[in-house]
């Protein structure tokens, strides 16, 4: 009997592998099937915008850049590397500013805090758990220079 109770395991699990693959493979072939097939104005289309050289920023420091709509993007530079958070709050909208001297984002609105990951630490914001949205950056290290990854504003038609 055990025999053939490890053998059903076996056989169980290697349906598993089988079925999860071809998931995988077909899933992965639906979502490039479809890319293809969209058309290309309703694809979400993004660019790199270069920010900088690297060596411009120094550690601890935030530097506020404009998106191609206009919003200003806090890039901040930590000894881990660059993180860049939109200003945007996630309360209401209010613009937040980085305050050096506290280490901190700070939303004047409704006082809401938020710590130096973007985590919001007390106020509104706190209370709903909620936490500065994060903007995807390039880093490339071996031309030392620092790219945003933007939305390209929507084209309007003529
Ligand atoms: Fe920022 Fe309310 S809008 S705390």
């Amino acid at each position: 009997m055990p025999e053939q109770e490890q053998t059903s395991r076996r056989d169980f699990l290697s349906r598993l592998a089988m079925w999860g693959g071809l998931i995988l493979a077909y899933g992965s072939l639906g979502v490039q099937s479809a890319l293809f097939i969209l058309p290309e104005r309703l694809r979400p289309r993004t660019r790199f915008l270069f920010i900088g050289q690297i060596s411009e920023y120094d550690i601890g420091t935030v530097r506020t850049i404009r998106n191609l709509a206009g919003t200003p993007i806090l890039v901040k530079c930590s000894s881990d590397g660059f993180t860049a958070y939109s200003s945007i709050c996630p309360h209401l909208g209010c613009r937040v500013a980085w305050e050096a001297e506290n280490n901190r984002f700070f939303c004047p609105c409704h006082r809401g805090v938020f710590d130096e990951k973007g985590v919001a630490t007390s106020g509104p914001p706190a209370d709903a758990g909620q936490s500065l949205a994060e903007v995807p950056l390039k880093v490339d290290e071996e031309a030392g220079v620092l790219y945003l990854e933007v939305r390209e504003p929507k084209r309007r038609r003529a």
